[in-house]
This record gives C-alpha cells, structure tokens and sequence, in this order.
C-alpha cells in the first residue's frame, strides 16, 4: 500500500510539472496564462511564444504522461490483469489532475491534451493514433486546435471499441469507461473553446506561420 500511495503521489507531482509556465518565464520573462487563450498549453505557447517554446512544453507533458503510467511496473502489481490496469487508470488520473490543477503553478495549469496524449500511448496506443488522425485531418482542414482535440476526444472511445472488437473480440468494460472519461474531461476542459468556436473568435494556428 505505502508504495502505490507513494507512486499516486509521485504520478500527481510528475503531472504538477507546469511546462508551459515555467519555460515562458523562465526563457522569455512571459506567464502564458496571462496572454492568449490564457491556457498553459503547447498551443497557447505556440500562439504566444512560437514554436521554439511550444515544441518542448509539448514534449515535456506528454513525457510526464508517459512517465507517469510507466510508473506502474515500480508497483509489486504484475503486469496483467485488472489491479495492475485499475493502478494504471489510477496514475492516470492523478497525473492529469496534476497538469490541469499543477501544485507547482497555483493550481492553475492546462487541459490534458498533451499529457492524456502521452499517458495513451503508453496505455492504449492504437485508439491513440487514430485520434490522432482524426485531429490531424480537423486541424488541418480548419487551423482550429481546439476543433481538433474535441473531435479526438470524442472519437476515442468509438475507437477503442473498435479496437478491442476487431482485435480482441472482447471489449474490456474497464477500458471503454475510461475512453468514455477521458472524453468527457477533454471535452468539459474545452467548454471555452466550444464558446469561442460558436461565437467565431476562436483564434486559428498556423503551424508555418511566419512570427
Ligand atoms: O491543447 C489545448 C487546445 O486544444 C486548445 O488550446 O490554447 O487554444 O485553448 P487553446
């Protein structure tokens, strides 16, 4: 117990790590949360700092995501079956709660898409990848991100019902509630956007954008 309790907190501290506030303050004297979207993302970084600083703070959340599931082979749990799965959902949570309630930050991060990426393609890579796709063809058809992540989220757990269907016959009720949460929490993190993109003041990202 004092080591899945330790790795829970561990996975939260590691999700706390708030990349985009600390590389705009740090490199170019700029709290990201004051300007654009207001957003400590990659995105509002690219929009605010350019790419040179929104390339890293991508990486580094998503590797935070990434990190963090892969804390679960440190438990005594074995790799197979549900409690290592449940523990894995566990570090999950934590982590994203971390990225978008950062204790490092005031409680004030992003909202997930980067580190729910990263702890995906650690957890179930191939609905990952046509999420992916599906935002990738959204945002290179209209330059909205946010557009973009919405339709991957919501598109998620259809993949990974897919997924399990065609590939494994079964289809795990634990993984398909996850989809379906990590959906909901994406989609609710985006209620501003969904606002903004309604009201079309929604700003567009060009990634070869001339800054
Ligand atoms: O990753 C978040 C993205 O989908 C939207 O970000 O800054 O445009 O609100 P932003």
């Amino acid at each position: 117990v004092v080591i899945i309790v330790s790795l829970i907190v561990t996975a939260y501290l590691l999700g706390s790590i708030p990349s985009a506030v600390w590389i705009g303050k740090r490199f170019y004297g700029v709290d990201v949360r004051e300007h654009g979207s207001k957003n400590a993302g990659a995105t509002n970084v690219l929009r605010v700092l350019g790419r040179r600083a929104a390339v890293p703070v991508f990486a580094i959340d998503a590797a935070k995501g990434y990190a963090a599931v892969m804390l679960s082979f440190l438990s005594p749990l074995t790799p197979y079956g549900e409690p290592f799965f449940n523990l894995r959902i566990a570090l999950i949570v934590v982590a994203v709660a971390g990225h978008i309630f950062p204790i490092f930050a005031g409680f004030r991060g992003g909202k997930g898409v980067a580190t729910i990426s990263g702890c995906l393609i650690a957890m179930s890579p191939v609905p990952l990848l046509c999420s992916f796709a599906a935002f990738a063809i959204v945002f290179l058809i209209t330059h909205y991100v946010s557009l973009g992540s919405i339709v991957a989220a919501l598109l998620f757990p259809l993949f990974t019902f897919v997924k399990f269907y065609l590939f494994e016959r079964e289809v795990s009720p634990t993984m398909m509630i996850f989809s379906v949460i990590v959906a909901a929490v994406l989609i609710f993190m985006h209620r501003k956007n969904f606002r903004r993109l309604k009201e079309g003041t929604e700003s567009k990202t060009y990634l070869f954008k001339k800054r």
